[in-house]
């Protein structure tokens, strides 16, 4: 079967709630690549290829020139911040590119000004803005947001949006009675019920104007029913949430190989130093309950204690965030692994990872607002599981559990696109080159 996807005319418009460190990475590097002057790497929509068909077929297309995608040329960059500074002062501000590469990039990035955000301090407790819309209540305060993304549609001439929120971390909520249908939602919104945070009213906004909505943060967001129900009617896709990057994507790369090898592991300790501003407002304990609860989901999920109860069943995870301004948005991070093997052998693997967790973030923003257009033009809509190779902890149907492990997520994402596009699923059998 081939599932239409209509062809990506025309222009994108990139929605971003936050202008800190990942969205100007992304903005800079995506005007970087335009002009030649950077490479675009990390980027499955850029630089991935997807084998089609047998082995010997001999048959890999980039993955862009296999399923119809916006090209970087057709990108336009809109968003919100608390602070009223234009991107180019931001990415200076956030210290991740250097200021040489910026300056090549300059022009266009001064030209993007955040629009007022939809902000409230009890939800992001470190941060103090200015740049911060008013309004009686939730529910006005998406009207603006709404306003904000006609104006852009027009002014830019844009055939199509989405949004991928790069906003803060907020603070540790669970999925409460507002949160449980779409009427009983708007109703609170009406009445501002605290229950309801700011990146809530993004992803309603979004959706309601029929725009894909992906959440790079682990807070709640539109994964909440009354989002999903509203996500169904207005035929829209969503995914989230909180982009797989630096520790979480290294235990998902390292853990599935432990897996594998029916290696027991009994302690996994994770630390980690970092002095961007989400160091900073992982700092605060309720951010951070957010973020723990994301990160220590991966583990349980590819081990399957359950499962594997002598050799996961006593794992001991533990996570902490330290925020240490002298290193900016170059995060160190420490982990000590206590593995066991045949007949109970302890062994020790240790990994310092010094990485830049904007560099890392940056191509999956790209890729997350272009695969989610293609799903829209795809007419898929909902959660987006096959999306979930961006995601440390994602969304997905109540009926199954999260799928963490990153080579099958990948194989999800890959046989997603040619089941969309009618070629045969790789399942990778390969017995009949035997025969
Ligand atoms: N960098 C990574 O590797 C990574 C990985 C996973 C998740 N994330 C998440 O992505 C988000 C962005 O990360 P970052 O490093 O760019 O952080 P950042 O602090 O540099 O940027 C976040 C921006 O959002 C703004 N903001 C906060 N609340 C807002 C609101 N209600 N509306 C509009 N703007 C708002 C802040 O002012 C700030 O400029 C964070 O939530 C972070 O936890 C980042």
């Amino acid at each position: 079967m081939t599932q239409k996807i209509a062809p990506a005319d025309g222009k994108l418009g990139v929605l971003l709630p936050g202008l800190g460190a990942v969205s100007t990475t992304l903005i800079a590097g995506v005007f970087a690549a335009r002009k030649g002057v950077a490479q675009p790497h990390g980027s499955l929509t850029q630089n991935g290829t997807i084998r089609l068909g047998k082995r010997t077929d001999n048959r890999s297309p980039k993955i862009k020139d296999f399923v119809p995608l916006t090209p970087l040329e057709d990108i336009v960059f809109g968003g919100w911040d608390i602070f009223p500074e234009n991107t180019y002062e931001a990415a200076l501000k956030a210290g991740v590119l250097e200021p040489e590469l910026l300056a090549k990039v300059r022009t266009e990035m001064e030209a993007i000004k955040p629009w007022p955000a939809v902000f409230d301090r009890k939800y992001v407790k470190r941060l103090e803005g200015t740049h911060v819309k008013k309004g009686a209540n939730w529910m006005e305060l998406a009207e603006q947001l709404m306003d904000d993304i006609r104006a852009f549609q027009k002014q830019h001439n844009l055939s199509r949006m989405v949004m991928v929120w790069c906003g803060s971390t907020e603070i540790f909520l669970s999925p409460g009675p507002a949160h449980q249908t779409l009427a009983a939602f708007e109703k609170a919104m009406v009445e501002n019920d605290p229950s309801i945070a700011p990146s809530m009213i993004y992803a309603y906004a979004a959706i309601k104007l029929g725009i894909p909505y992906a959440n790079g943060a682990p807070n709640l967001s539109a994964d909440i029913p009354a989002l999903h129900e509203l996500a169904m009617e207005k035929r829209v896709p969503v995914a989230g949430k909180d982009f797989k990057t630096g520790q979480t994507l290294m235990k998902t790369i390292l853990a599935p190989g432990f897996k594998a090898r029916l290696l027991g592991v009994n302690g996994w300790f994770s630390t980690n130093i970092l002095g961007n501003r989400d160091g900073e407002v992982l700092d605060d304990p309720d951010s951070f309950k957010t973020k723990e609860e994301s990160k220590l989901s991966v583990l349980d999920s590819i081990l399957q204690p359950h499962l594997y109860p002598e050799l996961y069943g006593e794992l001991y995870h533990k996570v902490r965030i330290n925020y240490y301004p002298p290193r900016g948005d170059n995060k160190e991070s420490w982990d000590n692994i206590d593995i066991f093997g045949w007949l109970n052998y302890p062994m020790q693997i240790k990994i310092n990872f010094l990485c830049r967790d904007s560099i890392l973030a940056a191509p999956i923003v790209l890729d997350l607002a272009l695969f989610m257009d293609m799903a829209g033009r795809a007419q898929m809509r909902g959660i987006q599981e096959w999306l979930s190779f961006y995601f440390k902890s994602p969304m997905h149907a109540p009926s199954v559990y999260p799928e963490h492990d990153l080579f099958i997520q990948l194989m999800k994402l890959k046989n997603t696109l040619r089941y969309l596009k009618g070629e045969e699923l790789i399942t990778h059998l390969g017995i009949e080159y035997y025969d």
